[in-house]
């Protein structure tokens, strides 16, 4: 995929997200909710709404292209092969019924496997977070400089407490500055990309829960593995970490060091 491409292809998919942007106030006033698995597991209508018209703008506009996306985009035989896109319409969408805020869309663009566009738009803040193999990273369209590297004392992390050991949560608690959790996924990984956090941690991330945060990490010279210092399938997803390399060490060694969680 050539450089010109990618070029065009941005743009398109910075249009697309400004008509998604103009259809959400009426779509929130409306607001319909369902749930999937159990009575935590949420779905509105603006999750199902944003990836039909990803959808559609695919097929209008690059056909050749695959979608594989959390509200019913999941065959998975052929992601590897030419031009992917993973999108998770709505990241946080507990935050959007039950606060009407921080919740993302994230999206990302795999060619032959490879993170080549990435975006995490952060609605409520108007914060679009982008970034272009081989150009950076982007906070509206200001550059983003690799976070400076901060040791774990220094650092706010986050993670998703249910499914840590007690023990394990004590440790991280104890040995880092702060602990927050926006409860995004998208949200709180792009508060690595910009330093405010040290690291996030998933314990078992669906693959749109980080489809955009490779191209991130590669960007920006941060860490993103799995546990054991591996890398991710994209289409996997799994136990994931995204950290500034100032602390990754020391919050992969607490974390197993004790059995560290369940998932
Ligand atoms: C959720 C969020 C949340 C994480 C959950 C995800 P969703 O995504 O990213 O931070 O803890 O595991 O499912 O369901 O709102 O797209
Ligand atoms: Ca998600
Ligand atoms: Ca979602």
């Amino acid at each position: 995929m050539t450089d010109e491409m990618l070029y065009q292809i941005d743009e398109a998919v910075i249009k697309w997200l400004d008509d998604e942007k103009q259809k959400i106030p009426a779509l929130l006033k409306d607001m319909k909710t369902t749930t999937k698995t159990d009575r935590f597991d949420l779905v509105t209508n603006i999750d199902k709404a944003i990836e039909q018209s990803f959808e559609q703008f695919l097929m209008n506009t690059f056909p050749d292209h695959q979608l594989y996306g959390e509200e019913g985009h999941h065959e998975i035989a052929h992601l590897r092969e030419g031009a992917t896109w993973v999108l998770d319409p709505i990241d946080g969408t507990v935050n959007l019924v039950k606060q009407q805020d921080d919740f993302c869309i994230i999206l990302a663009l795999f060619y032959n496997g490879k993170p080549m566009l990435s975006y995490i738009y952060d609605y409520s803040r108007q914060h679009l977070f982008k970034a272009r193999k081989g150009y950076g990273a982007y906070l509206n369209e200001q550059s983003l400089a690799p976070p400076q590297a901060y040791p774990l004392h220094e650092s706010i992390i986050s993670f998703n407490n249910k499914v840590m050991n007690d023990e394990t949560i004590h440790d991280l608690l104890n040995h880092s500055f702060a602990y927050r959790l926006i409860g995004a996924c998208g949200l709180d990984s792009a508060k690595v990309f910009t330093g405010q956090f040290g690291a996030h941690i998933h314990t078992n991330a669906k693959p749109w829960d980080i489809g955009a945060q490779f191209l991130f990490a590669e960007e920006l010279g941060l860490k993103m593995t799995n546990f054991y210092r591996e890398p991710i399938d994209f289409i996997q997803g799994g136990p994931f970490i995204i950290s500034n390399p100032g602390c990754y060490e020391e919050v992969l060694a607490l974390l197993l060091q004790k059995g560290g969680y369940q998932i």
